[in-house]
């Protein structure tokens, strides 16, 4: 087996050298958990990596599934032109208001577009005008197979899908779980590995990112 274990000076290293997160991404996350939200956001050099591979694709529209504070969706409405814009589905109103508020804070409230709800219910009645290029599952894992049947017709060929925390903490690997979010993160990488219209892989960064290009 050949890699290389990310010790904390290696992180540090990865985070210093291609920094993601600027003094605004800090407040925003010191914000939202002075309002009672967890700090469950993805890691800095989970943000510099997704902002690559936007760039990379020339995305314009992205879709986001479990939003939080916006910390990944400010971050990934960075890496995208000015006329484009990421779509985020939040279960919390209160979560999905302090967004909107963050994305007018961040001078960008043109490519942050918020919908409050459930995104199961939400994305069944979900027409949108363009394709996305770009779909990121971060919201509950149970949902992931879900969500990954009711995104992949909005998203274009050539199109990349991102699931966060695939690596279960480090369980993903144990066929007998009996835990719930193991199974269900395991049904999800399952489920891409064998897709006929997708190509992924699984990226060990922060909590594990699947990742795919449907063909
Ligand atoms: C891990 S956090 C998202 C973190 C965010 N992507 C980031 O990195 O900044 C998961 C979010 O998904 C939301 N969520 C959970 N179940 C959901 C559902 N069924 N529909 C929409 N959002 C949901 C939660 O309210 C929570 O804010």
């Amino acid at each position: 087996m050949k890699y290389t274990a990310l010790t904390k000076p290696l992180h540090d290293y990865i985070c210093a050298t291609f920094p993601a997160e600027d003094d605004f991404l800090r407040r925003l996350k010191a914000d939202g958990e002075a309002v009672g939200m967890p700090p469950i956001h993805i890691a800095p050099e989970q943000l510099a990596f997704v902002q690559t591979l936007l760039r990379g694709i020339n995305a314009r529209f992205v879709l986001e599934i479990g939003s939080l504070a916006g910390y990944s969706a400010i971050g990934m409405a960075r890496a995208l032109p000015e006329d484009g814009k990421v779509v985020c589905f939040e279960k919390e109103p209160t979560r999905a208001e302090f967004i909107r508020q963050k994305a007018e804070e961040a001078g960008i409230p043109h490519k942050i577009e918020v919908h409050a709800g459930d995104a199961k219910h939400l994305l069944e009645n979900f027409r949108p005008e363009h394709e996305f290029d770009f779909v990121f599952i971060d919201a509950e894992k149970a949902g992931y197979v879900r969500y990954l049947e009711l995104s992949l017709p909005l998203l274009r060929k050539g199109g990349m899908l991102c699931g966060d925390n695939t690596l279960a903490w480090g369980n993903v690997f144990d066929a007998n779980s009996t835990d719930k979010t193991v199974q269900a993160l395991r049904a999800f990488n399952h489920a891409i590995s064998k897709h006929p219209e997708l190509s992924g892989c699984l990226v060990p960064i922060g909590e594990g990112m699947t990742l795919a290009v449907k063909r």
